[in-house]
């Protein structure tokens, strides 16, 4: 029988220290010690806890599905304690990300992130989860598509004919709550004249379409239609899988050879260069940034994540690494010409998303003084 396992990524803002810029040991903690009572329960198998800036990650590997109401159980708990202990300890934004307070089975829609991948296992499954703060779920628009769609990125796609029937995509129109699919590379363009809008349309997930084998899939979470206002970036995660008829390892970090920009930094309001980093500076801190990005790189094991003889799973901080040293020169260039632009336009985003921002706020006092011209 073919082995099934399901990797979830579930996340949440649940206080930080100072500030909106990393989460705090006692945090990390009360994660570790959550996740390795539901591993000893048997309710998950694996786990890594983690943080991108001030976004505690929960990584789980386990046999239950996808949107299983066990494992989001897991993550609500988890998430209620760390953000009592940031109460407990006076940390900034305590609680943040968690919208509502009755857990009904799933935490989609509550207020944290969700990416969820159930595979069928194949001989060997390399997996990538990627990170990030300060920005949304658009910011993989980008990567995603050089990835499985750019044949100037992918060698594969050129030269390995397991990938020459092309890649499915779904996209998500997060203002209408609509999804369609898209083939590439037949729809190559209508997909780009969807997906390059990125303040509407994400992608949620991708297939292999010969086969329609699940190789992405990213949360989608949008905080501010939830809460009806500003509340944060979502500050998105996704999982991705590599090799052997899919995207290699090296094709899918290829895209963050450069820094590209993303919406989101401070106060969700900007555009700001993305910088990947390796987990020791997974911390914001100019202008609340830059937007920063960590991928993660595992084997799924038998329903596990790969792990040492003490269980320890065996992670690789992909972006630790020289190679990504000249984007994150770039980013650092972006940013400092970006912010030389400080709040005019195209620094800050449009109008349209400044919507859901606290700017309305503040044109609210100067409505009555118009006059007509
Ligand atoms: C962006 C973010 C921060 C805050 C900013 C203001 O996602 O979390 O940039 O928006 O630091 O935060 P408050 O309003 O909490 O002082
Ligand atoms: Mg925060
Ligand atoms: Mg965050």
């Amino acid at each position: 029988m073919v082995q099934k396992t399901t990797i979830s990524v579930i996340k949440c803002d649940v206080g930080s220290s100072a500030g909106h810029h990393i989460v705090p040991k006692p945090l990390l903690d009360i994660a570790e010690q959550h996740l390795k009572k539901a591993q000893k329960q048997g309710t998950i198998n694996s786990y890594y806890v983690f943080h991108a800036g001030d976004d505690l990650e929960l990584l789980m590997a386990h046999e239950k599905g996808e949107g299983n109401s066990k494992i989001h159980k897991v993550a609500w708990d988890t998430f209620q304690d760390a953000a009592k202990k940031a109460m407990s300890l006076k940390l900034y934004g305590a609680g943040q990300d968690l919208l509502k307070t009755a857990f009904s089975g799933n935490v989609r829609g509550m207020g944290p992130g969700v990416a969820e991948m159930e595979i069928e296992e194949r001989r060997a499954d390399p997996i990538i989860v990627f990170a990030a703060d300060k920005t949304s779920g658009s910011a993989f628009n980008y990567p995603l598509f050089r990835i499985f769609a750019d044949p100037m990125n992918t060698a594969g796609l050129v030269i390995d004919p397991t990938l020459a029937g092309g890649f499915k995509f779904e996209v998500l129109d997060v203002m209408k709550n609509r999804k369609v699919v898209i083939k590439c590379p037949e729809e190559m363009y209508e997909l780009i004249a969807l997906i390059g809008t990125t303040e509407r349309y994400l992608i949620s997930r991708i297939w292999r379409a010969e086969d329609n084998l699940i190789c992405a899939a990213n949360s989608t979470t949008k905080l501010s239609l939830i809460a009806g206002k500003y509340v944060g970036k979502d500050d998105p995660v996704s999982i991705v899988r590599a090799q052997h008829g899919l995207p290699a390892t090296g094709e899918i970090l290829a895209p963050f050879m450069h820094s590209y920009f993303v919406e989101g930094w401070m106060r969700g309001s900007h555009w700001g260069p993305l910088m990947p980093v390796g987990l020791e500076y997974s911390k914001c801190t100019i202008f609340d940034g830059p937007p920063r990005m960590v991928a993660l790189g595992l084997q799924i094991s038998d329903g596990n994540i790969a792990s040492d003889s003490h269980g320890t799973p065996l992670i690789n901080d992909l972006f630790d690494d020289p190679a990504f040293d000249m984007a994150r020169q770039e980013a650092m260039e972006y940013a400092a010409a970006l912010r030389r632009m400080g709040e005019f336009e195209p620094a800050r985003l449009g109008a349209e998303t400044m919507e859901y921002t606290t700017l309305p706020q503040v044109l609210k006092k100067l409505r009555r003084r118009f006059k007509p011209a």
